[in-house]
């Protein structure tokens, strides 16, 4: 029988290349991209399209039974900045959307579901250099305290009923497809477009902000390799930790300097940094290396030259 790929929250960040990498992979046919707004034009062609609220079950369901879907992508959130200003909502959608997907799974409607938590589930107590897999966790933040929630159900469905949930803890992400949605670490991506079209980027955390980065290729590539890795490789049922490069906005200031010598960055701290103070400098990573064969391939350098060619032509005429 014909069965397809939902991915769901399909027109963000992540989900927008993941949709496309997945539609490469697998053909046109097989992917459902679905969010409860339209996306990119390259996205919308790449795959079958639903308008769908991922925290109404019913209608879930039945584009899970409509199109066979076996496997689920759940990449709907509310992220870290804009959950402070919406708690109540960001729970809401952050925790039901999860639970639909696993009961859908523990009741044998899907086969497989992908779950991204974040590095946000650690929290002051977590010692910030090379994180730990297993360690100190109490997240501050209404997006933390969903993620680690999340984890804690992804491991209970796993254990008590079988379900094969599959989640990694996502670093900040880098890309230039798509406007980041609305988190902590998206100086690093609006730097460059700010770089382009003034010269100059205030900065909205402080110099010496050093935090876990990963380009998005490789975030994709991890995303892949977990669902593609043979069920006993997956030790680990809460939330793989994965890591790539990390740095402040000064590292990524001097990189771009590099290439566009006049550019300039001022700082002017906002409620972000109290959201960036509680997060770790970088992760141990080792777990995900041994169980399932990660590795990353993009460095600070390597991801400066590709979103300054990629983003160029954007702004100059
Ligand atoms: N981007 C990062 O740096 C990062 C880092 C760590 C973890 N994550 C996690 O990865 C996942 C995807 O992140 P992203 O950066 O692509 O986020 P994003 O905000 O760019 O995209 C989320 C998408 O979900 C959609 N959405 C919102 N409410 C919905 C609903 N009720 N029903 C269906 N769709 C809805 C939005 O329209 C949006 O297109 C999230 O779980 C996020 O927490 C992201």
């Amino acid at each position: 029988m014909k069965s397809r790929i939902l991915i769901i929250g399909a027109c963000g960040q992540i989900g927008t290349e993941l949709t496309m990498a997945l539609s490469k992979r697998f053909g046109k046919d097989k992917i459902v991209a679905s969010d409860i707004r339209e996306g990119n034009e390259m996205m919308m062609k790449s795959a079958h399209f639903e308008l769908l609220d991922a925290t109404d079950l019913e209608a879930v369901e039945d584009i899970v039974f409509r199109y066979k879907v076996d496997t689920v992508y759940l990449m709907a959130a509310m992220l870290s900045a804009i959950a402070e200003r919406f708690p109540a909502k960001a729970w809401d959608l952050n925790m039901n959307s999860l639970f639909h997907i696993l009961n859908l799974a523990k009741d044998k409607k899907v086969k497989k579901v992908f779950w991204p938590s974040s590095i946000a589930v650690f929290g002051e107590t977590t010692p910030a250099q090379n994180t730990p897999q297993t360690t100190v966790m109490e997240p501050s933040t209404v997006y933390g305290i969903s993620k680690q929630t999340g984890e804690r159900w992804c491991e209970y469905y796993h254990t008590k009923y079988g379900v094969d949930v599959r989640s990694i803890r996502y670093p900040g992400l880098i890309s230039y497809t798509t406007e980041p949605g609305g988190g902590t670490t998206d100086y690093a991506v609006d730097i460059y477009h700010r770089a382009l079209k003034h010269g100059q980027y205030r900065c909205f955390l402080k110099e010496g902000t050093v935090l876990p980065m990963m380009y998005m290729d490789d975030a994709i590539k991890a995303t892949i390799a977990i669902m593609d890795a043979p069920i006993d490789a997956i030790k680990i049922r809460s939330s793989y930790n994965l890591a790539a490069v990390s740095y402040a906005p000064e590292d990524v200031t001097t990189s771009i300097q590099k290439h566009i010598p006049e550019f300039e960055i001022t700082y002017e701290p906002d409620f972000r940094q109290s959201i960036a103070d509680t997060w770790p400098q970088s992760i141990d990573d080792s777990e995900a290396r041994n169980d399932w064969g990660w590795s990353h391939s993009f460095g600070l350098e390597e991801i400066t030259k590709t979103m300054l060619d990629n983003l160029r032509d954007r702004y100059t005429e």
